[in-house]
């Protein structure tokens, strides 16, 4: 990991984290009339997030916020608005509402193995293992990956993406649930799939890689929301890193930890002095491109968890690097004034559309709500031993 400039924030200081998850906590508590009963948005139109059903890949993580201010208030309105929600998730999965992909994890981690950690909730429970089964649904023993989108074994749509080793630890909760080793074989056959093929030689990261039907071996790698196929989407490096930390919690592969540090390198490398990337890493310091806040917050929990895994040194790095992205995210991102934003964090990207890619082109500079959901768990994390929904 290459040092950080000199121009970087501070280290957020525990004072900080304090007031930032207040604050956070106080918007989420505003938010609840909007969203007990109702999905909150993938992002936010002019930094107001609209209220829309349960059928999005992102919508997990408005109830995980609810649930990470239950732990930081301990207050039973969050636990009931939180569980009104598994119910929602448990009618979603029972009926299979655009849950054929592969965002199980997304969506069932932060609302419902949340629930059934923190509160015991079965429906939680029951709900994130129906989702677990539709997850190895889409499992592909040829080329050994989960199939991303579209209909299954299509030669088209053969791939999987970077982004989903974030619904892997859903797999390993399965298996540890129900002592079947089948969801977990699968996600380390996943894990091990994108190590093999995600990552460039130069440390950057394939969006997506498409893989042979017949014969299982690797075709190419390719964009969907980054600028173009050989750019440096930011978020997909985000996953990347949060991704290898979670696959290492789960197998103690030496490869991952070394992908970690490879990525998060080539990361830094391209990060602007405030330590928040633009939304493609091809773009540097002093572009006027927008910038992608919720990659920072993802990769500030990458660390905090790698940091639980290694030696003291290197946690003290991990440490001390999220606690300045989280510095220059609560000062310069976070939202200040609540009759400007529902949100909690301004300047994400969901999906800036390119001549070069094959996104529609939405969330642009807005809060993005995985970007809220990230940087609460990071503040949290910071704030006390938390015991992981992944
Ligand atoms: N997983 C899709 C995204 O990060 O936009």
């Amino acid at each position: 990991m290459n040092a950080v400039s000199t121009l970087a924030p501070q280290p957020i200081t525990d004072e900080e984290v304090r007031a930032a998850l207040d604050t956070a906590v106080a918007q989420v508590r505003r938010n609840l009339p909007t969203f007990t009963y109702s999905a909150q948005n993938h992002s936010s139109v002019g930094n107001v997030y609209p209220a829309v059903a349960n059928d999005q890949w992102t919508a997990g993580f408005w109830p995980g916020e609810i649930w990470l201010a239950f732990e930081h208030t301990g207050e039973k309105l969050f636990r009931y608005a939180a569980q009104i929600q598994v119910q929602s998730f448990l009618h979603r999965i029972e009926n299979r509402i655009e849950t054929d992909h592969h965002d199980m994890g997304f969506l069932y981690s932060p609302s419902c193995i949340a629930a059934w950690k923190l509160v015991g909730d079965e429906d939680g429970r029951k709900a994130a293992l129906l989702a677990a089964d539709q997850l190895i649904e889409r499992y592909q023993p040829v080329g050994g990956f989960i199939q991303a989108w579209g209909r299954k074994g299509n030669p088209n749509e053969y791939r999987y993406i970077i982004d989903c080793l974030l619904n892997l630890p859903l797999l390993y909760w399965a298996t540890r649930e129900t002592g079947d080793e089948k969801y977990r074989e699968i996600a380390l056959t996943h894990a091990r799939t994108t190590l093999a093929h995600s990552v460039r030689p130069d440390d950057s990261t394939y969006h997506t890689f498409y893989m042979d039907p017949e014969t299982g071996a690797p075709v190419r790698g390719a964009t969907k929301q980054g600028y173009s196929d050989d750019s440096f989407w930011a978020r997909g490096q985000a996953w990347g890193i949060a991704g290898m930390a979670l696959s290492y919690r789960y197998e103690r592969l030496p490869a991952y930890r070394e992908a970690f540090e490879r990525l998060l390198g080539f990361y830094l490398n391209r990060l602007p002095s405030d330590l928040v990337p633009y939304w493609d890493l091809i773009f540097t310091e002093g572009s006027d491109e927008p910038r992608d806040s919720s990659s920072a917050s993802i990769v500030a929990c990458g660390l905090l968890e790698m940091a639980e895994l290694v030696e003291a040194g290197d946690a003290a790095r991990y440490r001390d690097l999220a606690r300045r992205m989280m510095k220059s995210l609560t000062d310069r991102y976070a939202v200040k004034d609540p009759t400007l934003s529902n949100g909690l964090v301004l300047h994400g990207t969901y999906s800036k559309k390119t001549p070069h890619n094959t996104c529609r082109g939405e969330g642009v500079d807005e809060c993005v709500s995985w970007g809220d959901y990230y940087y609460m768990e990071a503040l949290t994390r910071l704030s006390r031993n938390w015991s992981s929904y992944w």
